[in-house]
C-alpha cells in the first residue's frame, strides 16, 4: 500500500539519440533539474538518477525515490575540470593525473569537500565522490543543469542497477519526473571509486577501470578489503558506505560454484536436477563456453570469458530478468577473469549474499 502511495508523479518517459541528444529536450531535462526535480539518465557505466547537487533538497528527494538510506552518499557528476575545483578543498597531484588518464569515464574519486556540497547530498561526509561521466547525453544534461548532478544509480534501493531505461521505469514510475532513454548502456557495471583522502589512494569499489590500469597511473594503489571479503565488512567499517548494503539482489536466493570447469557444471547441474525434481524452477548463469553444458533450467550465457567485458555487460541485465520470469533459484559460475574479474565478482558476491559452494 504504503509503496503505491508514493507513486505519484507523471513520469515522462523520452528517447534521445545519443550522439546527438535533442537540444529542447536537454534544456528541458535540465530546466526540470534546476528547479529541483529528478531527470534519470544514461551514462556509460549504468543509468544514474540525477538531481542538484548543490541543492539539499533535491538530494533528500533522490533518497526518498531510491529508499535508499540518508547515510549513504551520492556521487556529484560534472562535465569539465574547471567545475572540481569548487566542490573538492584538495586534488593531489595524483588525482589529477588519473583525471587526465580517464575522465570523461567511469571512474570516480573521493575528495574533503568544500562548502558548497551540501552534507544532504555527501551523506553527512566531509568528503565528496566526483565523477566526470563519458556519455554525450550525460555531459549535456550536467551543463544544461547548471554544473553539477547528483546521481546514484537509478534503480530502487537493493535492486540490481539498470543498464536500460526500462530497468529504470519498473523501479522509478511514478517516483521521478522524466526518464531519458538512450538506449542499453557500454559498460553495465558502476564506476571504479578510488580515495584519495588517505596517503595511499584506496580502490573502494573495482569497475570498468581495473586496478592494472590504475596502478600504471598512480604506481602503489591499495584495495578496500570489503571489496571481495564478506567478514572483511563486518570487523571493518567499509569505507563506502554503500557496500554495507544488501545490494544487487535478485529476489530468488543465488548460490555461485566456484572450482575447476567441469566440476562446477557437474555440480550445478546435480542441485539443479534435484530442484526441478522437487518442482521449482531454476536459472543459471553460464560462460559462453559452458551454457550448452546444462541440461535443465533456465540457461543464460552471459558472454564469453575471453572477452568479460560482455560478461559485465549483462549481469545486472540477468538477474533482473531471472526476476522477472519468477524462478525460484539461481545457480553461478565464478567469473574470476583476469580483466574485469575482481569487479564483476564483487557485484555477484554482494548479489549471492556470499554464497559460495567451492568444488
Ligand atoms: O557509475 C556510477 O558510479 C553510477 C553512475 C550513475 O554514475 N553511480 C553510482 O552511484 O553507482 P551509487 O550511489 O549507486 O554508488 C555510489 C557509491 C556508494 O557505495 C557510496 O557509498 C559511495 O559511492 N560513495 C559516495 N560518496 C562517497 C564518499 N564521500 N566516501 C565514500 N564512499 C562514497
Ligand atoms: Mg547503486
Amino acid at each position: 500500500m504504503e509503496e503505491e502511495e508514493k507513486r505519484t508523479v507523471e513520469t515522462a518517459f523520452v528517447r534521445v539519440d545519443r550522439e546527438n541528444p535533442d537540444a529542447a529536450t536537454m534544456a528541458l531535462a535540465g530546466e526540470i533539474i534546476r528547479q529541483g526535480g529528478l531527470v534519470a539518465f544514461p551514462t556509460e557505466t549504468v543509468y544514474g538518477l540525477g538531481g542538484d547537487a548543490l541543492n539539499p533538497d533535491a538530494s533528500r528527494k533522490i533518497y526518498a525515490a531510491k529508499g535508499r538510506p540518508s547515510d549513504n552518499p551520492l556521487i556529484v557528476h560534472i562535465a569539465d575540470m574547471e567545475a572540481l575545483a569548487p566542490i573538492a578543498a584538495e586534488v593531489p597531484e595524483a588525482a589529477r593525473r588519473l583525471a587526465a588518464a580517464f575522465w570523461p569515464g567511469p571512474l570516480t574519486m573521493i575528495f574533503p569537500k568544500t562548502d558548497l556540497v551540501p552534507t544532504a547530498t555527501s551523506g553527512g561526509l566531509s568528503t565528496v565522490a566526483v565523477r566526470m561521466p563519458n556519455h554525450p547525453v550525460a555531459l549535456a544534461l550536467i551543463r544544461a543543469s547548471g554544473g553539477y548532478i547528483a546521481a546514484p544509480s537509478a534503480n530502487a534501493s537493493g535492486r540490481p542497477s539498470p543498464t536500460r531505461a526500462e530497468h529504470v521505469r519498473e523501479d522509478l514510475n511514478g517516483r521521478i519526473d522524466m526518464i531519458l532513454d538512450g538506449g542499453p548502456v557500454e559498460i553495465g557495471l558502476e564506476s571504479t571509486i578510488v580515495d584519495f583522502t588517505e596517503d595511499v589512494p584506496m580502490v573502494l569499489r573495482p569497475g570498468f577501470v581495473n586496478l592494472q590500469m590504475l596502478r600504471d597511473v598512480l604506481g602503489e594503489v591499495r584495495t578496500d578489503p570489503a571489496i571481495l571479503d564478506a567478514n572483511a565488512g563486518k570487523n571493518l567499517r567499509p569505507r563506502a558506505p554503500g557496500m554495507r548494503y544488501r545490494h544487487y539482489a535478485p529476489k530468488a536466493p543465488l548460490l555461485i560454484v566456484e572450482g575447476p570447469a567441469e566440476r562446477v557444471t557437474e555440480r550445478i547441474n546435480c542441485l539443479a536436477a534435484e530442484d526441478v525434481a522437487r518442482g521449482l524452477s531454476v536459472g543459471i548463469i553460464a560462460a559462453a563456453e559452458t551454457a550448452g553444458l546444462y541440461p535443465v533450467g533456465r540457461v543464460r550465457d552471459i558472454g564469453s570469458r575471453s572477452t568479460d567485458e560482455e560478461i559485465a555487460r549483462h549481469l545486472f541485465e540477468v538477474l533482473r530478468d531471472f526476476d522477472e520470469e519468477g524462478v525460484d533459484k539461481i545457480y553461478s559460475e565464478a567469473f574470476d577473469t583476469p580483466r574485469l574479474g575482481m569487479a564483476i565478482m564483487n557485484r555477484l558476491l554482494r548479489a549471492a549474499g556470499h554464497r559460495v559452494l567451492e568444488v
